[in-house]
């Protein structure tokens, strides 16, 4: 199944041929005066350059060839030789039928499906979450969703930051809180006598260690950490004691791990936002030591102040990129090497055929360094990795957001906050107030996190944008719960007609409320392809608020229920199409729409 526009630029490509022209010169794409035309070509204009030739002349003759096509109400030329198109009532109506019977509502397939990682979320255990995971999380999510509606297999994989200098920190932090833990550590980090399993026990002095625990330690370890050299030793000494697996130290690190994604999961889904893996850097501990040693023997590593090092610096580079880090001077793998041992993890569990960070565009540097060294001991082909960074959810005051405690952003905090602003404007609206409490909580859910995504996914991922959860909320203009509140208008008039025995039937089109409404539904493979080519989910946004705008429009100038028969059939048959395709767009956005409100 095609679109108009892809079949339409087929035609216009066979009349450039036909005339000995260039077919790809047949280039279709929608009409920039909407008023006068449908569709529209540049071509004539490109081929004339090339011929030497008038471009109306060239024009003229395409046109000619074209008006044979019974797909098109209208063939004409406009200014220096646009061909502008004007597509007939029934193309468009027989389009429209295509849509409403297609389970994907118009969305195609991609020809050779692959398979594709998206690593994005990336949480760390203790350290809390910033807005930078938040957007990873809300950006990551929707990309994960539209390649697989694409047709790819697609894993997703929150890469829990669990291995690093801030474990080491927080180990030293609880011990030093509480002597029973201490004790506990020492004890088993001397211990002759533990079960080969050892590494599945659950000491009991660890259990009352709970989230909140860390949440209270971390920050104040860390600026320790910061300001005092023997306190930033003492915790990476922690960190090598815990990489080489001692097991006082490595089962109070499992303890924290556990509290952590247990609340990150739950906030994460309350979010919808739903990892397929929660593989962590520590997952792959067991690959750097042959990695390290494989590194070696291919010449890559080099020492450096009693560290080792990968360089990755290239002839050309605009500025000096730094090497890649492998093993500190302690002996600690870093961040980088956690990165590129999970390359070889991955290739050896899901042989990805393409690798999509959505990480904070500030870490830029990180993967293009992780890549280099990758290619260059052969663990991934050049164009397998790809970062797609972002930009940052500011502040009133231009800022990162930051709540207003400070510092701190709390994904439970941040989406009751979005909660309780979606239950102030649901009551505003009249909305849901004579559903049961339970599923007025529900859709309270639902518009927090329509708002919060929508909000986000509207922009392209490398812009920046403001805060502002009054603006988010809103039942009106380019907002998620304005989404929301039209996909629910459509299923209630469904169900209205349901009630009423008024059934579904093949599509006419007269109204030019019908017409702009068909030829938007046509538009949603393109805004999917290029969404997809792009790694740019705003286009999958944009396209659901014009269909969004489209269907408003035509619900007020074209009756439904009441209209003739046939032209109710017609009419319920578009707005079926339009729910499903709405729905199918938002789902890609990883936004889920209430049954009624
Ligand atoms: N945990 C990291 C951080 O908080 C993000 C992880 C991103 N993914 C990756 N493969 N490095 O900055």
């Amino acid at each position: 199944m095609t679109d108009l526009r892809t079949g339409l630029g087929e035609a216009v490509g066979a009349a450039f041929a036909d005339l000995g022209l260039p077919a790809d010169l047949g280039r279709v794409t929608a009409s920039d005066r909407p008023d006068l035309a449908d569709f529209q070509s540049n071509g004539a204009l490109a081929a004339a350059k090339r011929a030497g030739k008038n471009p109306r002349e060239i024009a003229a003759a395409v046109a000619e060839v074209l008006k044979a096509d019974p797909r098109l109400a209208s063939v004409e030329i406009a200014g220096p030789g646009f061909i502008n198109l004007k597509v007939a009532d029934a193309a468009l109506a027989s389009r429209a039928d295509e849509i409403a019977a297609d389970p994907r509502a118009g969305g195609e397939l991609v020809a050779v499906p692959r398979r594709v990682l998206v690593d994005y979320g990336g949480p760390n255990v203790a350290k809390p979450m910033h807005v930078g995971h938040l957007r990873s999380s809300i950006i990551g999510e929707s990309i994960k969703r539209l390649y697989r509606f694409r047709g790819d297999v697609v894993v997703g994989d929150a890469h829990f930051g669990d291995w690093g200098y801030q474990m080491g920190l927080l180990i030293g932090a609880v011990t030093d809180e509480t002597p029973a833990i201490a004790a506990e550590v020492a004890r088993l980090n001397a211990a002759a006598d533990l079960p080969a399993d050892w590494q599945r026990l659950e000491p009991e002095a660890f259990q009352a260690i709970e989230l909140a625990d860390l949440d209270r330690l971390y920050p104040e370890a860390a600026a320790k950490g910061k300001a005092d050299p023997a306190y930033r030793d003492r915790a990476r000494k922690l960190t090598a004691e815990l990489q080489a697996k001692k097991p006082g130290a490595y089962l109070l690190w499992r303890r924290f791990a556990k509290v952590t994604q247990a609340a990150l999961e739950r906030d994460f889904h309350a979010l919808g936002v739903d990892f397929d893996l929660w593989k962590g850097e520590s997952d792959v501990d067991h690959l750097i030591e042959p990695m390290v040693r494989e590194l070696d023997e291919k010449g890559l590593l080099v020492e450096d102040q009693g560290a080792r090092i990968v360089r990755v610096a290239r002839e050309g580079d605009k500025r000096e990129l730094p090497p890649l880090l492998v093993v500190s001077s302690e002996g600690s793998a870093m961040y980088g090497t956690t990165d590129l041992a999970t390359i070889l993890d991955r290739r050896q569990t899901f042989d990805p055929e393409l690798v999509i960070y959505c990480v904070d565009q500030r870490q830029a540097d990180h993967f293009e360094i992780v890549f280099r060294a990758a290619y260059l001991a052969g663990y991934a082909t050049e164009g397998q990795l790809e970062h797609i960074g972002f930009g940052t959810m500011n502040g009133a005051d231009g800022k990162p957001f930051k709540t207003r405690e400070g510092g701190v952003l709390k994904l439970n905090d941040l989406i009751e906050m979005a909660r309780s602003k979606a239950r102030e404007r649901l009551h505003e609206a009249g909305l849901g107030e004579d559903l049961p409490a339970e599923e007025f909580e529900d859709i309270a859910g639902k518009v927090a996190v329509a708002a919060l995504k929508f909000a986000d996914l509207q922009n392209f991922r490398g812009t920046s944008y403001v805060f502002d959860l009054d603006r988010f909320t809103s039942f009106e203009g380019k907002t998620g719960p304005y989404l929301l509140y039209q996909a629910v208008r459509v299923k209630s008039l469904l169900r209205k007609a349901e009630g009423e025995a008024a059934e579904p039937g093949p599509v006419t089109v007269t109204e030019p409320a019908e017409r702009d409404l068909v030829l938007t539904l046509d538009a949603f493979d393109a805004a999917l392809t290029e969404a997809y080519d792009k790694k740019a989910p705003n286009a999958v946004a944009e396209h659901a608020y014009r269909l969004a705008q489209s269907f408003s429009k035509f619900y007020a100038a074209c009756p439904i229920l009441i209209a003739e028969p046939p032209v109710r059939a017609s009419r319920l048959t578009l707005a079926r199409a339009v729910l499903r395709q709405l729905e199918q767009a938002l789902d890609v956005l990883g936004i889920a729409v209430p049954d009624r409100m």
